[in-house]
């Protein structure tokens, strides 16, 4: 065994006994990291060329600060984005949610589909359906101008229209236009806020995670952005905590316009996103 290897070893035992969830992982995506090199190639790393700084950035880690703000980097589908502070890191269940969307903008056969993401953040559901959807034209609005540092990064060179808004009355010139909403806003219950791992309550922004008592406020609020921007037949979809499976699809009801309401699951079999049709008249 070369020596990185070895301290990739010990990386790990330091971060499991801290409480990282991925302990392995992490210690070895830090050590590629450091030594510029893929995971695939530590064994390959000379002794000589073991780099001390992996131990400043294992501490880091230790002290649960993100490790995607360490290496400034997040994984997203097909996508290698720029994150940091001011920004929230895009999660893994995010990834089953743009997946029933990029299956639903396929099964409307729309020759230029028109799709909006409200809360990019990152960017992240908009850049994978730009990347995913031929010919979509994609949308994204964002509130918070320390995340829109991050987002313009992410999204030079692509054709996603990028504006900085509220949600709520964001992009008048699409009312009735779009074929897609996709959303996954704050949704966190401020009831839950102790519950919420160090990585997400120390480092992503509260704007990003907390909408009132139950966590619902802004959902409740987008169900109408939603309506007003889709055309009849549309689809919106919105991510939720794996508590409001039964609640969430209830906000689009027949009686607001929407029919086909339903939840899904995440690749954990968790309630994870709700989706709705716009009624026809
Ligand atoms: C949970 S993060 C999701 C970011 C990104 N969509 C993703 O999946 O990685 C929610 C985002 O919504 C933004 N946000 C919160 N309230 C907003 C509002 N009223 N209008 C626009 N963006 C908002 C936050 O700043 C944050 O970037």
């Amino acid at each position: 065994m070369n020596l990185l290897l070895a301290e990739v070893a010990q990386a790990t035992q330091r971060l499991a006994d801290a409480g990282v969830p991925s302990p392995r992982t992490d210690a070895e995506e830090l050590a590629a990291f450091v030594h510029g090199v893929k995971r695939g190639e530590l064994h390959s790393v000379k002794d000589s060329d073991f780099d001390a700084r992996y131990w400043e950035v294992i501490a880091r880690r230790e002290a649960r600060e993100p490790l995607q703000h360490i290496t400034g980097r997040a994984y997203f589908r097909y996508l290698e984005l720029q994150v940091g502070p001011g920004v929230f890191v895009p999660r893994p269940e995010t990834e089953s949610v743009v997946g029933w969307a990029i299956d639903a903008v396929r099964a409307m056969d729309v020759v230029e589909p028109c799709i909006v993401d409200l809360c990019t953040g990152s960017g992240a559901i908009a850049l994978a359906l730009a990347q995913e959807v031929p010919r979509s034209r994609v949308h994204a609005v964002e509130l918070s101008e320390d995340a829109l540092k991050w987002t313009r990064k992410n999204v030079e060179g692509s054709r996603v229209d990028l504006r900085q808004g509220n949600a709520l009355t964001a992009f008048p010139d699409l009312d009735g236009l779009v074929d897609l909403v996709i959303t996954n806003p704050p949704y966190i219950p401020l009831t839950e806020w102790e519950y919420v791992a160090p990585e997400a309550r120390d480092y992503d922004p509260d704007l990003a995670l907390f909408s009132g008592e139950d966590g619902l406020d802004l959902i409740r609020g987008l169900e109408r952005t939603a309506h007003r921007l889709l055309r009849p037949g549309g689809v919106v979809v919105v991510e939720h905590a794996d508590t409001q499976g039964g609640q969430v699809p209830w906000i689009f009801a027949e009686d607001r316009g929407w029919t086909d309401a339903a939840d899904h699951p995440d690749l954990n079999n968790r309630p994870r996103f709700a989706t709705a049709r716009k009624a026809l008249p």
